[in-house]
């Protein structure tokens, strides 16, 4: 695969890693001491991250460390005890998720979110909703700029299908594909809705080896085509150690190593807190 991929990180001023392509650029997402309890439980505290405008980023850590807590926090779904989100410098604070995944960030769930019953094109066209420009009245009465606007979205939709691999099953029901094609569906769901950044959580979760690899030079098809942040959270280590240039470790809702793959690959804590927790 002919990627121009440079993985050549830079030290910016805060101590976050940066790709040297993102230098000088707003960071896509700016996390300060993030943080949220449930009753007495902790579930994520003091988390920081910056993700550059076109970086690949990596959230791992144990079951039940806080990863999916904090997509859930960066995308709305929460709010947060403490700290704060800025994407693409913006304040998110009491935002909903609507108006977040308007504002730039999409996402995919550890536990697939399709439509079952329908098409694979229609759920990436609801996932476009955000971003159809028709108003409510011209679709009520079928003006014609809803059907140029309905064709608009059919083609985009088909584009980005294609794109991922899937123009074949566009009109299939979603609940019938297989499970790692109903994944990559997810992800074509998020891209649709043209955001700067996209988190996916395991996205290989039950996928095949093929798949797996296949998966991967997605990933980074999807960053050089669109020039977008990935935000990932996978226990394939694998994968995470080849598409990411940043890496966030966190166990029991704290951050515990930060950097290049090669920096967490050999950090005592991350090998400690994979190898020496109990519960997996
Ligand atoms: N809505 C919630 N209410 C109470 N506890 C929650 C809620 N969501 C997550 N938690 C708790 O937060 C912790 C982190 O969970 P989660 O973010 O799903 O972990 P991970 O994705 O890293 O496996 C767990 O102890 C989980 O039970
Ligand atoms: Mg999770």
């Amino acid at each position: 695969m002919a990627d121009n991929y440079s993985r050549k990180m830079i030290r910016v001023p805060s101590y976050a890693l940066l790709r040297e392509q993102d230098q000088g650029k707003m960071p896509v997402l700016d996390v300060r001491n993030l943080g949220i309890d449930f009753g007495g439980l902790t579930a994520v505290d003091g988390f920081n991250i910056t993700i550059g405008p076109t970086e690949i980023s990596g959230l791992i850590g144990p079951n039940g460390a806080g990863k999916t807590t904090i997509f859930n926090l960066l995308t709305s779904v929460y709010q947060p005890t403490r700290g704060s989100i800025l994407l693409k410098g913006i304040d998110t604070k009491g935002m909903t998720t609507a108006k977040v995944n308007r504002l730039g960030i999409a996402r995919t769930f550890q536990n697939i979110r399709l439509f079952n019953d329908m098409s694979a094109l229609d759920n990436v066209k609801v996932g476009m909703h955000n971003s159809i420009k028709c108003s409510f009245l011209a679709s009520l009465l079928r003006l014609p700029q809803y059907y140029k606007a309905e064709k608009a979205a059919n083609e985009k939709a088909m584009e980005l299908l294609d794109f991922m691999g899937l123009a074949d099953v566009a009109h299939v029901k979603a609940g019938s594909l297989p499970y790692g094609v109903q994944r990559r569906l997810e992800i074509v769901r998020a891209l649709a809705t043209d955001p700067a950044i996209i988190l996916l959580d395991e996205p290989a979760a039950g996928m095949n080896p093929s798949e797996t690899t296949e998966l991967m030079h997605q990933i980074r098809r999807i960053r050089d085509t669109f020039h977008i942040a990935i935000f990932l959270i996978e226990h394939d280590m694998n994968l995470v150690m080849n598409v990411c240039e940043a890496i966030a470790v966190v166990n029991y809702g704290k951050i515990i190593a930060k950097g290049t793959p090669e920096e967490i690959k050999e950090n005592p804590a991350v090998i400690e807190a994979y190898l020496g927790r109990k519960d997996g």
